[in-house]
């Protein structure tokens, strides 16, 4: 069973959602926490909250993950202020909702940067240290999108899958270097994942971020390499993609997607 009482945390996009939920959960059980985003005066906002609630440390970092330089820069001021992460939570993620080509191309592009290489890299950086001190964790938040292509989300979903499939063969290779390495597939959850689109979620069908954020932790705590913090229906529905036929299933996501509105849904500015 993982401790979290004294472990040093990092976990990005933690400026609002499910990122604010994890640090506070982290925080519940005893980590000192560095969170990370853009917004330094949302960050600062956070770290304040959690300071005042839990005797623990936190150190707000803003840095853009998806930017030229954002992990290299993040992780200078680390060394720089002499912090040795003992949990990454990769928890930071965007995507493009809508059709395809007519979607923001650069909301698409910047998500794979943020989604995918930013986490590839601070695994990279941090894990290999983690394997040479003998300990450490990496919990990646993937998504239920992971099991299925989702046409008017598609790039975004094929940023999952990369996640999972990353996760799992990372969580092979370190199986026994005293680091272990989780993806959380969260299903719809009640945060602003869609601000600054028009697409909604219908709150009837989301989660609470802070339950989904205690459930991970659980799961990473009990050694899972899988973890399903949300509702059981999100479980099952993992299932179908499994046994349908790809082409079959994409169909019905598509149905499924455009029955929620999301084939006309567009960036809003
Ligand atoms: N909400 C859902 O229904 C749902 C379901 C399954 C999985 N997920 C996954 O859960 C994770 C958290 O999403 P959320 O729902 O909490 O979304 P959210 O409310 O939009 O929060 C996203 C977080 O990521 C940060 N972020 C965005 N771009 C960034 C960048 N370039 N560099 C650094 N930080 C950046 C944001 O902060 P700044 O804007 O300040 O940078 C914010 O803190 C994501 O990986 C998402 O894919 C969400």
């Amino acid at each position: 069973m993982y401790g979290y009482r004294g472990v040093t945390a990092l976990v990005t996009g933690a400026s609002r959602g499910l990122g604010t939920a994890y640090a506070r959960e982290l925080a519940r059980r005893g980590a000192n926490l560095v969170l990370v985003a853009r917004s330094g005066d949302a960050l600062d906002r956070v770290a304040g909250e959690i300071r005042q609630a839990h005797q623990v440390e936190v150190t707000p970092v803003a840095a853009d993950l998806a930017g030229p330089g954002g992990v290299t820069g993040l992780v200078e001021e680390l060394d720089r202020q002499g912090r040795t992460v003992d949990l990454l939570v990769n928890n930071a993620g965007a995507g493009a909702v809508g059709p395809f080509l007519t979607s923001s191309l650069q909301r698409n592009v910047s998500s794979v940067e943020l989604n995918v290489t930013a986490l590839m890299k601070l695994s990279h950086v941090l894990g290999r240290r983690m394997v040479d001190r003998g300990h450490g964790g990496i919990i990646n938040v993937a998504s239920t999108a992971v099991f299925q292509s989702m046409p008017y989300q598609a790039s975004y979903a094929a940023t999952k899958t990369f996640v999972l499939s990353f996760t799992e063969a990372l969580a092979e290779e370190l199986r026994g270097t005293g680091v272990r390495v989780m993806g959380a597939h969260p299903g719809a959850t009640d945060t602003s994942f869609f601000d600054g689109t028009s697409a909604t979620m219908n709150p009837a069908f989301t989660d609470a971020p802070e339950g989904v954020a205690a459930r991970t932790l659980d799961a990473f705590a009990k050694g899972a390499v899988n973890s399903y913090p949300g509702r059981t229906i999100n479980r099952a529905m993992t299932w179908a993609p499994r046994l349908l036929p790809r082409v079959t299933v994409t169909r019905l996501t598509g149905r499924l997607n455009r029955s929620l509105g999301l084939h006309r849904a567009q960036d809003l500015g």
